[in-house]
């Protein structure tokens, strides 16, 4: 198994680029699904969820040909309706190919995702927003299918989820009639969804708004797009620039989707600046603990969490990080706390009060931004650190030991 090795002290600094983003690029090939056109991606990250996701596609019948950050599907000649539990149990946005297979071939069999270390996340409401457009939709050993044509309806989530917003959003585009969804997600990947979308012939208002509006069309046709960039991963790179008291710049990214980022990173103390594409920060003292509440867009996203908290570990004053979206979501707070760090988790809430320096240790990975945050806290703890179970992170970051070491990081992936 890969591990990293990392040894602490080192000021990042320069540039990096960002990639494109993940959880924008996996519905975008879902949505593949809806046509029986090519549909090119540019700008598509390589991680192990995209190559997951292109597997599952590719299990389906799409042809799936990459070349490097480009990707061509044709879902013309599908072999199979059926996402088999192998595969989605490895990655539960699965789940997105079963609003555009239902819609264009009028059913489809999904395996139910299962619990994943961070919570349940159940996919009810996406079930609910199928049914609600006329789908038969039951639970068969252990998969979901689904059967019907859709039709336009008028569908309030029970919660804000992002996954949901998307497979209905799909789905709708090719129901008859018109779909309201109501208590929509907001984030930046739904809107760059929606706009693929829209490059494909659907007919979508108000992606962005908690009401999106889709019009059903008969068919949608091909289309060449390019992914967001990566917002999670832009955020993560700066926050290691104020934890590191370095100056760094992301490049290739979209500001506005960090506002909220940028706004905790200059409460900290740190300099941020940005133009079209990039932004930099910096700082040249230890920054500032801040407190952080995660809630859905355009709020603090659920996925810089474990970033900040690591960035308040090594901060002057106590900072308080408080989860809503995921009820199990401080698993990095236990490894946290084998470098020194001063952390008192109180059911939703983390406390930590910043200390000097944090000393180095052998490091587990749980989850996805949890692998992020320990990686960042080894990048400042005094000695060598090793970090492992990494195929977490390598599931949502484009080598980002690479990226790190051009920066001035003193890291390698070991075997
Ligand atoms: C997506 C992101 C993930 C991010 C999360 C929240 C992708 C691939 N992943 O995950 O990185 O952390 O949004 O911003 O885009 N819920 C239900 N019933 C449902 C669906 C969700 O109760 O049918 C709950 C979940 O358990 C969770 C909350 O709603 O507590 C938000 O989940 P959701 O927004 O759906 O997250 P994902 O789409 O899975």
């Amino acid at each position: 198994m890969e591990k990293l090795k990392v040894t602490g002290g080192c000021r990042l600094a320069g540039e990096v680029k960002i990639s494109g983003a993940k959880n924008a690029a996996l519905p975008i090939l879902a949505a593949s699904l809806l046509t029986a056109e090519d549909l090119v991606l540019h700008n598509v990250p390589r991680l192990s969820d995209i190559r997951t996701m292109n597997k599952l596609l590719a299990g389906l019948g799409t042809t799936v040909d990459c070349q490097d950050e480009t990707v061509i599907l044709n879902a013309k000649n599908l072999t199979t309706l059926e996402a088999p539990y192998d595969l989605v149990k490895t990655m539960r946005a699965s789940i997105l190919v079963l609003g555009p297979m239902l819609a264009r071939y009028g059913e489809a069999r999904v395996s139910l995702p299962g619990g994943c270390a961070i919570g349940a996340r159940p996919v009810d409401q996406h079930i609910k927003g199928l049914q609600a457009m006329g789908a038969d939709v039951h639970i068969e050993h252990g998969y979901v299918v689904a059967k019907g044509r859709l039709k336009g309806a008028h569908i309030v989530t029970d919660v804000v989820t992002v996954g949901g917003t998307e497979n209905l959003m799909m789905a709708a585009t090719l129901a008859e009639g018109v779909t309201i969804l109501e208590n929509a997600a907001r984030e930046p990947e739904v809107v760059d969804l929606a706009n693929c979308l829209i490059a494909m012939g659907a007919k979508i208002k108000g992606a962005g708004t908690p009401v999106i509006e889709i019009e059903g069309v008969p068919a949608l046709h091909g289309a060449e797009y390019s992914v967001l960039p990566d917002r999670i991963e832009a955020g993560s790179f700066l926050v290691a620039a104020l934890m590191t008291q370095g100056d760094v710049t992301v490049t290739h990214v979209a500001p506005h989707t960090l506002d909220i980022v940028m706004d905790k990173l200059r409460e900290a103390g740190g300099i941020v600046e940005c133009g079209e594409d990039w932004i930099r920060a910096r700082i040249d003292h230890r920054p500032k603990a801040v407190s952080v509440r995660t809630v859905p867009h355009p709020g603090f996203p659920t996925d810089m969490q474990a970033q900040f908290m690591a960035l308040n570990c090594i901060a002057e004053g106590t900072g308080r990080i408080t989860e809503t979206i995921f009820e199990n979501r401080f698993m990095h707070v236990p490894e946290l706390q084998r470098l020194g760090a001063n952390i008192s988790v109180d059911g939703h809430t983390a406390v930590v009060t910043g200390v000097e320096s944090l000393s180095s240790a052998n490091l587990m990975a749980t989850d996805l931004r949890a692998s992020a945050s320990l990686v960042m806290a080894a990048l400042v703890a005094n000695g060598t650190s090793i970090v492992d179970r990494i195929y977490h992170l390598d599931r949502g970051y484009d080598h980002m030991e690479l990226k790190l070491s051009k920066l001035g990081a003193k890291i390698e992936r070991i075997s």
